[in-house]
Order: C-alpha cells, then structure tokens, then sequence
C-alpha cells in the first residue's frame, strides 16, 4: 500500500484495438467520439461538467473500463435526466458504446478514450454521485497486482472527485483481486462497504444491468462478487 499518485507512467495495459472496425463503426469513431470525447485541460484545470452536456443534468455517474458500453448505454437510457462519463481505452468497444449511442440517441454520454486514471485528475471535488468499476481486468500474478485498477492512489481520487454519500459500485469473477479489493478499502477511512447481509455481495443490486464479462463468467458457473461502498460524508 502507498500513498502516491496514481502512477501512470506505464499507462493502462490492455488492448487498445482488436479487429479492423466495420466501416459504420470507424465513421462513428471518426465523426461521433470527436463531439462525446472530454479532454482534460493541459494546465490542470477541472473540467466543468455541466457544460459537458447539451442539457442540465441532475448528477454525473462514471463508469471505468466500459467495455462494449452495454451497462453504461442502458444506464443512460434508463436515466436521461443523469450525466454519464464512461471511460474506455479499447477502440473497438468504444465503437460498440458509440453504435448504441447512435441508435438510441442518447445525448446524455460523455467518453474518455484514454486511461481512466489521467481524466480522475480533471473532475471537480465532489462532482461524481456514482462510480463503476465492474470487472476490471485482475491482474492474477502476483508481479501484476501493481496493475490493478482499484488500488490506494485510486481510491484517493475517487474519494476525492466522489460526492458525500456516493456509490461506489465494484464487481469481480476472481476472488483473489476480490480479496484486495476488500482489503484496500477497509483500510480507506473514506469508503464504507454496505453490505449488511450474504446476499448484498452475491447477489446483484436491484437496478442491475449484466455485463459482458458478467455474464462469460455466469456462463462458466463463476458467481460474481458485487461490492457497494459509500464516500463517507466530508467532516465539516
Ligand atoms: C475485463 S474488461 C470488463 C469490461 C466490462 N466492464 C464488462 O464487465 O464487460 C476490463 C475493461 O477495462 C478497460 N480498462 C483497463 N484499464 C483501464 C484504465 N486504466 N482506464 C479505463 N479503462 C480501462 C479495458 O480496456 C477493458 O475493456
């Protein structure tokens, strides 16, 4: 555990780009992402989030490592009067989100095509009401944890860009980086985990939409770990 900065030297390390896009895919990547895309301000300011969007919008929710976009477009679409930031390095599922954005005409989607970790810098304090993180990539070897997305420096920023009372929305096939999850964050004075029960981390949160990932490990009769923390109230 450390307290530093997110290191980003290395980037983020999956995939950037998987098979040749489909022409309408590579049109949207071409003409849509560039209206969508945030860009951080090189001097550091904070992005304004309200301004982001073509109308108001009640709160803004993130999204980390979105994948297809299938979770976040029908998030969207279920909250029209919400703010969505999803953020997504991997072209090829950037395009998919972008196909469904399309289709569905959903105004309210912002991306970041980059690793998540240079965006948590630009959000204002407090700007986020709720933030997913569903299987993010384990990492399982030992010499690879250092990878993992969820880690001190990132909670501290989560902690920092998240709102009093906020979500946190965690989910994970492998129990070892299950097991690291819990332990950083128990560790984090400014995350409690809601859990009361067995059945609040078996089982998925009533408003639940499966992902892709959810639902390959689902199909190989791994069950899931749902985990939903709350940033604990800022002392006055
Ligand atoms: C295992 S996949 C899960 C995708 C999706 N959430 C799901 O459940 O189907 C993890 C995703 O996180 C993305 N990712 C990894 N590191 C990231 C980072 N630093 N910032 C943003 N996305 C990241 C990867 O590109 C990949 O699409």
């Amino acid at each position: 555990m450390t307290d530093k900065k997110p290191d980003i030297r290395s980037r983020w390390y999956g995939r950037r780009r998987g098979k040749k896009l489909r022409p309408t895919r590579q049109a949207l990547i071409d003409t849509l992402l560039p209206q969508l895309r945030l860009t951080p301000d090189p001097d550091g300011a904070f992005l304004d989030l309200k301004a982001a969007f073509p109308g108001p919008v009640t709160v803004v929710w993130l999204e980390v490592g979105f994948g297809a976009g299938e979770h976040l477009a029908e998030q969207a679409r279920r909250n029209p009067d919400i703010g969505f930031i999803g953020c997504e390095p991997f072209i090829n599922g950037i395009a998919a989100l972008l196909s469904r954005v399309d289709e569905d005409g959903l105004s309210n989607v912002r991306l970041y095509d980059e690793d998540a970790r240079l965006l948590l810098p630009a959000l204002p304090d407090a700007a986020i009401d709720k933030a997913f993180v569903l299987f993010s990539d384990p990492w399982p070897k030992k010499k690879h944890h250092r990878r993992r997305f969820i880690s001190r420096p990132i909670l501290d920023e989560l902690a920092r860009v998240m709102a009093d009372g906020a979500e946190l929305l965690l989910a994970s096939d492998h129990m070892g980086y299950v097991s690291g999850i819990l332990e950083i964050l128990a560790a984090h004075g400014d995350f409690s985990w809601t859990a009361r029960s067995k059945k609040d981390w078996t089982m998925p949160p009533p408003d639940w939409v499966q992902t892709r990932y959810e639902q390959k490990a689902l199909e190989q009769d791994i069950k899931p770990v749902y985990l939903r923390f709350t940033r604990r109230p800022r002392s006055s």
